[in-house]
């Protein structure tokens, strides 16, 4: 049985918790789990095909082992654990993209500015490179695409669980604002063969969109329709059901009821607004929604309560109706005309 460690035993592990951040990173970087997908390697045989030194690959590896990514077997041989195949790059449960994103040279340097905004109240990100979030991946088109990239991935766990959640009106229009790559969009038409869907993002979002396997698959691209443009000026009419799915939580309260101003006055008299975010919970428990809260200090945005969600839709002139849980982290925040 593991020995139960101490406070400060505790307290050592979590301090170096980016050592392992920083292992699966070079991992994720070398794609080791696609060279591992065909069974076990040895140390030299991988090192040749990952073109690094097999002393410190064996010892990166040996070190991801004693944390269940990969394992050793006999004769210096390594072999994926199901930990370490969720690093495999296409496949559908992979989190290949988002372990790079979150590593990122550019993602690091902005953590490494969060006490300069605790301090200042200024945002990380802006300290670290001179421009916001969004502007700095505008500028950078490869770091854009592994920015939407890792979107899909959190993605494959979390679409089937929001589409599932909620019961999306039939022969109608459900606008994705923001919607990326278009994958929640894709589960949500998928699994509702009467609705239509519009797929709204910045125009460099959607020209890759426009090739990307969701919004073209068949049965789903003859119902989706794809539109660029600027959520702070305006966002496609005639909707029926608003969907945004981890966009307020990029911004601040002010940004935020720009976007649902714009979201009311595009949509018809009966329709809805659905954010999907983690609505974060009082009390102590373990929260995804309230580590991600800080990504979202670095970036200048927030996790809300749901009070905190109810303040913003009043201020754009609509009403909390309810708060729907889903199977994973998030939940769908719904809204209509106050
Ligand atoms: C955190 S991602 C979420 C993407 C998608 N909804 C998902 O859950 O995978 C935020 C999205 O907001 C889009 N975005 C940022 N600023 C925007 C703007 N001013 N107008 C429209 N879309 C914007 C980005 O391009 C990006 O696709």
């Amino acid at each position: 049985m593991a020995k139960k460690l101490s406070p400060p035993e505790i307290m050592r592990n979590l301090a170096i918790g980016y050592w392992v951040s920083r292992l699966v990173y070079v991992a994720a970087k070398l794609k080791l789990a696609d060279l591992l997908k065909g069974g076990s390697r040895t140390v030299e045989d991988l090192a040749a095909a990952a073109d690094v030194q097999p002393a410190a690959l064996y010892r990166l590896l040996r070190a991801l082992a004693s944390v269940g990514i990969f394992a050793e077997t006999k004769g210096r041989r390594f072999k994926l654990t199901p930990l370490a195949a969720t690093l495999k790059t296409g496949v559908p449960d992979s989190m290949h993209a988002w372990t790079v994103m979150v590593n990122e040279p550019w993602m690091w340097d902005s953590w490494n500015a969060l006490d300069h905004g605790v301090k200042t109240g200024e945002m990380p990100f802006r300290k670290a490179h001179g421009v916001p979030f969004f502007q700095f991946l505008e500028q950078h088109p490869e770091d854009m695409k592994v920015f939407g990239e890792s979107m899909s991935s959190l993605s494959k766990v979390e679409n089937p669980a929001i589409a599932a959640a909620y019961t999306f009106p039939k022969n109608a229009t459900l606008v994705d604002v923001a919607g990326g790559h278009g994958s929640l969009l894709a589960a949500i038409l998928k699994a509702n063969p009467r609705l239509q869907g519009v797929l709204f993002d910045q125009p460099g979002v959607i020209a890759r969109a426009e090739k990307d396997q969701h919004v073209t698959a068949k049965g789903i691209a003859r119902r989706c329709r794809l539109e660029s443009g600027n959520f702070f000026e305006a966002v496609p009419t005639g909707g029926d059901a608003y969907i945004m799915k981890y966009i307020l939580h990029d911004w601040n309260d002010e940004e935020c009821v720009k976007i649902l101003s714009n979201c009311r006055a595009a949509m018809n008299e009966k329709g809805k607004v659905l954010v999907v975010d983690a609505v974060v919970s009082p009390g102590n428990d373990p929260s995804w929604g309230k580590l991600l809260d800080i990504q979202m200090l670095i970036i200048g945005g927030r996790e809300r309560t749901k009070a905190e969600f109810a303040a913003l839709f009043a201020a754009a002139g609509l009403k909390l109706t309810r708060v729907v849980p889903t199977k994973c982290a998030l939940s769908i925040v719904e809204g209509v005309r106050a």
